[in-house]
């Protein structure tokens, strides 16, 4: 069957459950004094914990009805998930004793959390899998082009290129375990749902990552178009990791998309 076919060509998913300083003592702007980059990460880091709890509940859902070989992946995909929760809490945790208040970060993911999780067992997995795609293709970037880490200290960026390794290795997961419970859909139907999935978990994305930046900037004491556009520039200009995600977050509408379709398992090998 396709799903199997094409789940063979991931690479083995390793569970390296790695344990990072829990007491860095990181500067506030610890990206060589840049806020921007900064709070892009710490942004991102702030929705992990509960993101990928819920990741790991909408996969988990299927694990008795889909084939041994995909079960065997979604235990590795649930322990490497639950190892990242663990560790972006502990660096979340070395923010707020910075100084940082994570109350709004905090309230705003769990809203979206507990909108998402109303819904459909199925839907949570669209949504689940649109969100891997993104992270993998940050996980891509931060792997492939290595200006946009190499200004953290050195435990921070182990602990991002582990996270990403490790997203590469699992990012066929969701997509598989969606492809197998809706197997008796028309092709139209698969595609429209992975559409609208898609358009809905990328604007909830970048929403959310915008307004994490927002309190993280308020609480610096940065704010007015100065800031934004310094953002927009680092983002989505030239080198910009939002830019670099463009055409990768393109190939998800085509008809015959698969995550392994981009075979960037190369990536990983770092740290194998
Ligand atoms: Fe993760
Ligand atoms: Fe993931």
């Amino acid at each position: 069957m396709e799903h199997q076919v094409k789940a063979k060509r991931s690479p083995t998913i390793t569970v390296r459950d790695r344990l990072f300083d829990r007491e860095q003592g990181l500067k506030r702007w610890y990206m060589a004094g840049d806020p921007v980059a900064t709070s892009f990460l710490n942004a991102h880091s702030a929705i992990f914990p509960a993101g990928e709890k819920l990741f790991i509940d909408s996969v988990r859902h299927f694990h008795d009805s889909v084939p041994r070989q995909l079960q065997a992946q979604i235990v590795a995909f649930v322990r490497q998930e639950a190892a990242h929760t663990r560790e972006h809490a502990a660096f979340n945790a070395q923010l707020e004793a910075g100084g940082y208040d994570p109350a709004d970060l905090n309230a705003r993911t769990s809203r979206e959390d507990s909108l998402i999780r109303r819904r459909s067992p199925i839907a949570q997995l669209g949504s689940t899998m649109a969100l891997e795609h993104c992270t993998a293709l940050l996980a891509h970037q931060f792997l492939a082009d290595p200006r946009h880490l190499e200004a953290a200290p050195a435990e921070v960026q182990a602990m991002w290129r582990w996270h990403a390794v490790e997203e590469i290795e699992h990012k066929g997961v969701a997509f598989d375990t969606f492809m197998f419970v809706s197997r008796d859909w028309s092709r139209l139907r698969r595609w429209t749902f992975r559409t609208a999935v898609m358009l809905e978990a990328t604007w909830k994305l970048l929403k959310l990552v915008a307004l994490n930046m927002n309190s993280l900037f308020a609480q610096d004491g940065l704010s007015g178009f100065g800031v934004w556009t310094r953002t927009l520039r680092y983002l989505t200009g030239p080198g910009g990791v939002l830019l670099a995600m463009m055409p990768g977050w393109l190939r998800w509408f085509a008809a015959d998309f698969h995550p392994w379709n981009e075979d960037d398992h190369q990536l990983c090998e770092a740290l194998a």
